[in-house]
């Protein structure tokens, strides 16, 4: 990577939070509380192990009047509070791009606009202390695309034309814009030599164990090292040297064949490909059929590090953080330096990921740093976690040649264990839990906080402490707490902050003063205000009658397990990436297909825009106190 990442500012930023002495912490043990009685879990699961806090603080009360539930076309906010549209699908990210005109597009215009179905924001300060909160790099993810939406008579994501197909591919991938705040307003940097998109073509490198390994060498790569693009771009995560890491998700829904003729058979039915048509890109470029380039699929599925301060820069997939369906990738920096990740693998039953890396954080700007720091993800350990019903995480590694991973179950090496970390996780013998998500820190207390976000799949006869409850429509919030502060310990120990849903229609514990319009469902991502409280983003709220949106949840303290909700999102959409800018007086958020459910043709909204001409665009908003406060207080 070159030196020109380098950003003091930005290294001080990140660790401003970090550098609390631990010698400060406060064991406090407080009890469980009672979530599980009634659920008809094991007897005696979970009711009385402690939990250690890092803090007893109170955080402060939210100050924000309650958003209602509700369902209808607009973003709606508390009072006091409104928002800008900083980026919408189709709007252009350089000043010779072409202006959006929906029934004009075509696959080349759309590769210098802003893409599809915004997930991931991250904000990456530019300038110096006086400005880190109005000028820096927003990176968004563009995690998937809806045909029906974008297209004029279009019907299916299968059947698109040459151009249709093109115009799908680019809209997917990554954008990099340069924004400042000049009086009221975030404008984009239209000329800005940060800008840039990152798509499902451009050229990436594989590093760590699987590079090079002859599972990934396919008419994309006769290396197995080069590799070609990114898709399913969840959510995502910022590193403390100033890079940003990318999650491939869903990746299967690109590729089609007879995945039984496959010698991958097993590695891509694990990951639940099913080789059925749910895109067009196999109908239009070979490099998706797996029939003919069979294994173009063990290309994604990993965790890509981006570094969007070089434009010229070539990402890299970090293959030592495991092949799995990547939701994001939060890092923490041990107190020993090591770097720690939080991952999570979005479908039904899957697990809960940790990577410790081998090499330490060095925490200083300097070039040779910046160099050193810019590889640290590598080399390193990946763990699945196993939840006990006593309030005890046990992180189990995945490493060749141990605990059953060696020839006895196929694996003859590490680049097959984190090629096929799901099926290595299953024979370690890790959790089975209700679609992680998000998994992030909170920056004051060193809590980690999981979201899972439903599994209507789960019986009676599967449950568990952390997954306690059958047919899960509602999702739940876990937090893991590392003895002494250590994240690389082997055992953690585990609580339940939230099992949320309707409390009409779901066992749920939120805090008794949590109104009627606190509850919240199937929580997708988050982040943290400066007070540690956390911010949790929902994704299918709907199918309990109310809009999806962001709820402000206290964590710690007398109110802990309280809820308020602070926004609503338009019909059809969910929210994704809220990120505070680091004064906490900006908030932005991803509203993700606004309209969903509706057409190009027969719209359910038009938002942002709501003109007869233009279809609902997902789009990045930043949100605001009209008095300039703090969001929140
Ligand atoms: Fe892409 Fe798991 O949300
Ligand atoms: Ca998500
Ligand atoms: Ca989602």
């Amino acid at each position: 990577m070159s030196e020109s990442r380098v950003n003091p500012y930005f290294i001080k930023m990140f660790l401003k939070d970090k550098e609390q002495p631990f010698s400060s912490i406060l064991a406090t043990r407080l009890s469980r509380r009672g979530f599980v009685k009634g659920l008809g879990i094991a007897a005696g699961a979970g009711l009385t192990v402690g939990c250690a806090t890092l803090t007893s603080k109170e955080q402060a009360a939210f100050k924000f009047k309650e958003v209602p539930h509700g369902l209808d076309e607009f973003v709606t906010l508390p009072p006091g509070y409104d928002y800008q549209v900083v980026m919408r699908w189709g709007d252009p990210l350089f000043s010779e791009a072409a202006a959006f005109e929906p029934l004009a597009q075509t696959g080349e215009k759309q590769l210098k606009q802003f893409g599809f179905n915004n997930d991931y924001i991250g904000f990456l300060p530019l300038s110096n202390e006086q400005r880190q909160s109005t000028h820096g790099l927003l990176v968004v993810n563009h995690e998937h695309t809806k045909a029906k939406l974008m297209h004029p008579g279009a019907t299916n994501d299968c059947d698109l034309t040459l151009e249709q197909t093109k115009v799908d591919i680019a809209a997917h991938g990554v954008s990099v814009l340069e924004v400042r705040k000049d009086a009221e307003t975030w404008q984009v940097v239209k000329n800005s030599r940060f800008n840039r998109r990152i798509t499902p073509e451009t050229p990436m490198r594989m590093t760590g164990p699987a590079a090079g390994s002859k599972r990934l060498i396919s008419k994309s790569s006769e290396n197995g090292v080069d590799s070609r693009g990114t898709c399913a771009n969840c959510a995502g995560g910022i590193t403390p040297w100033g890079t940003v890491l990318t999650a491939e998700e869903n990746v299967d829904q690109f590729f089609t064949g007879d995945i039984e003729q496959l010698a991958e058979k097993r590695n891509y039915q694990r990951m639940i490909f099913s080789g059925e048509p749910e895109k067009s890109w196999s109908r239009h470029f070979e490099r998706w059929d797996l029939n003919k380039n069979p294994n173009e699929g063990n290309h994604m599925g990993w965790i890509v590090e981006i570094d969007p301060f070089d434009p010229n820069s070539v990402p890299k997939k970090r293959t030592a953080l495991g092949r799995f369906k990547h939701e994001a990738c939060n890092l923490f920096i041990n107190r020993d330096g090591r770097v720690v990740a939080y991952m999570g693998d979005d479908e039904k039953f899957e697990y809960v990921y940790r990577f410790v890396s081998k090499r330490r954080f060095r925490n200083q700007s300097d070039s040779e740093s910046a160099t050193f720091n810019a590889n640290l993800l590598e080399e390193g350990t990946l763990s699945a976690a196993k939840f006990d019903d006593a309030g005890r995480l046990t992180w189990l590694p995945l490493v060749f040649g141990e605990d059953g991973l060696g020839p006895e179950n196929d694996f003859h090496s590490q680049a097959d264990v984190v090629i096929e970390a799901r099926r290595a996780a299953d024979i370690v013998g890790a959790t089975p839990m209700d679609r992680p998500e998000d998994i992030e820190v909170n920056p004051v207390s060193h809590k980690v906080y999981v979201m899972l976000t439903k599994n209507k799949s789960r019986k009676t006869d599967q449950l568990d402490g952390a997954n306690p409850r059958a047919l899960n429509r509602g999702g739940q919030i876990v937090e893991l707490t590392a003895p002494g502060g250590d994240h690389t310990a082997d055992i953690f120990e585990w609580d339940m902050l939230l099992l949320c849903g309707d409390p009409n229609t779901c066992v749920t514990n939120y805090h008794s003063e949590t109104t009627p319009n606190g509850w919240l469902s199937c929580p997708d991502n988050c982040t943290f205000d400066n007070q540690g409280n956390l911010w949790a983003a929902t994704d299918g709220a709907e199918d309990f009658g109310v809009a999806d949106g962001l709820w402000a949840i206290q964590t710690e303290g007398e109110k802990r397990g309280y809820a308020r909700r602070f926004l609503r999102v338009p019909i059809g959409a969910e929210l994704c990436g809220p990120y505070f800018t680091p004064d906490n007086k900006t908030l932005f958020c991803a509203v993700q297909h606004p309209g969903g459910d509706g057409s190009f043709d027969k719209p359910d909204t038009r938002w942002p825009d709501f003109d007869v001409t233009l279809p609902p665009r997902p789009a990045v908003i930043a949100i605001y106190k009209k008095d300039g406060g703090v969001i929140g207080s």
